[in-house]
């Protein structure tokens, strides 16, 4: 059928209104006409395949990668950068107005662009099936083999190369790089990478998390540390601290630091962290934030996975200080815990949408709040 494109969905998909219902088709444009192929997959709701794009919008680019629209890594490539944070905007807006009650007009919103839009990936995770490496489709458990990743930076695509001549007995391949140097899951276990800040260094294994846009951890620590410097506070609760990536240069703005972390792993590599920069005012309590009871203190500092919090710890929270400091990776569930705490008396002074995923939906969101 012949359909045009009304706008981008939160996943990134093109929207089509049918009489019977909604669909969904990835690698498309708003405002384009494109022709497709529906297939019902819930009560109302279809999924449209791409057959040919018949008025392509302005806004339309050539991939950066052979492997587009096969791979299931990213699914914007076809759009120009300017016009992804564009559309993110509009994402986080619609979720913002249509999950919170917040007048829109007064959020003070302030776009951070990722600075190089290849080359930027920390860290990247290959499926390896019957001895080849790549990444899932789209929607699927075949793999499409990858031998170069425009995302990734040349030391690590020179790793992946690497690892493709190797004898692969696992599962999967791990990449981590600072930008010059690498780590594999192939390399000894015990070994650590790391990153040189203005104050502080910070290591990781592959077992550890990391903020994905190379170009934009200083940028976080920055707008983190900011706000921060402006509360003052005495003590701060930080909530999901991986393996300590915010928790130093936090403790060096306050006397008394709790990190509520549930990974072994992270919290191994933390202490590592802590004893290498000299930090000795942080307790790391290794917990499971859906069941624990957390300190009360006069900074929040929260960094949940992509469902946010539950609705317990958003209530300890919210009457557990003064000022909390979120970042989030998904806008529906972020607009959900604003307006938990919107209603618990605290205002959003500032929201920053920061691209930590270009050419993917994704993006990151830091929100600053005040009772
Ligand atoms: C988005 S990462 C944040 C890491 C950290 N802020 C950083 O910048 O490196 C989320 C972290 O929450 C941890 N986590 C996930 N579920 C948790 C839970 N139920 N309780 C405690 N921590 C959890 C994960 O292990 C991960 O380290």
């Amino acid at each position: 059928m012949i359909a045009t494109i009304r706008s981008l969905s939160k996943g990134g998909n093109g929207i089509v209104l049918l009489s019977e219902g909604v669909c969904f088709v990835p690698y498309v444009l708003p405002e384009e006409t494109v022709e497709i192929e529906i297939f019902p997959y819930k009560k109302n709701l279809w999924k449209g395949e791409l057959k040919k794009v018949i008025h392509p919008s302005p806004f339309r680019r050539e991939p950066l990668c052979k492997f587009f629209g096969s791979c299931g890594g990213c699914n914007w490539q076809h759009i120009s950068y300017e016009k992804q944070l564009e559309y993110k905007k509009e994402i986080l807006l619609y979720n913002l107005k249509k999950i919170t009650s917040f007048p829109i007009k007064d959020i003070n919103l302030q776009l951070i662009a990722s600075p190089h839009i290849v080359d930027f990936r920390s860290k990247v995770r290959f499926r390896i099936q019957n001895r080849k490496i790549g990444f899932l489709k789209k929607e699927s458990h075949q793999l499409q083999e990858i031998d170069y990743c425009p995302i990734i930076n040349q030391v690590s695509n020179q790793a992946l190369s690497r690892a493709r001549k190797s004898d692969l007995s696992s599962n999967e391949l791990i990449i981590i790089t600072n930008g010059q140097q690498v780590l594999t899951s192939q390399d000894e276990k015990d070994r650590y990478l790391d990153f040189f800040f203005s104050n502080f260094s910070f290591s990781i294994n592959c077992n550890n998390f990391i903020q994905s846009n190379l170009f934009l951890l200083q940028t976080m620590l920055r707008l983190l540390t900011d706000f921060v410097s402006r509360i003052k506070p005495e003590s701060v609760t930080e909530l999901f601290s991986g393996a300590g990536f915010f928790s130093i240069p936090l403790a060096r703005l306050c006397k008394r630091l709790f990190a509520y972390e549930i990974e072994p792993a992270n919290i191994r590599t933390m202490h590592y962290n802590l004893k290498k920069n000299s930090v000795t005012n942080i307790s790391i309590i290794q917990a499971d934030l859906n069941q624990s009871p957390i300190k009360n203190s006069d900074l929040i500092v929260v960094d949940p996975p992509r469902g946010g919090i539950s609705r317990k710890l958003a209530a300890q929270i919210a009457s557990g200080c003064q000022a909390i400091a979120y970042f989030s990776c998904d806008s529906a569930t972020f607009s959900r815990d604003l307006s938990y705490f919107l209603s618990k008396d605290f205002q959003l002074e500032k929201l920053f949408l920061i691209d930590n995923f270009p050419h993917c939906d994704h993006f990151e969101i830091f929100a600053q709040l005040k009772k």
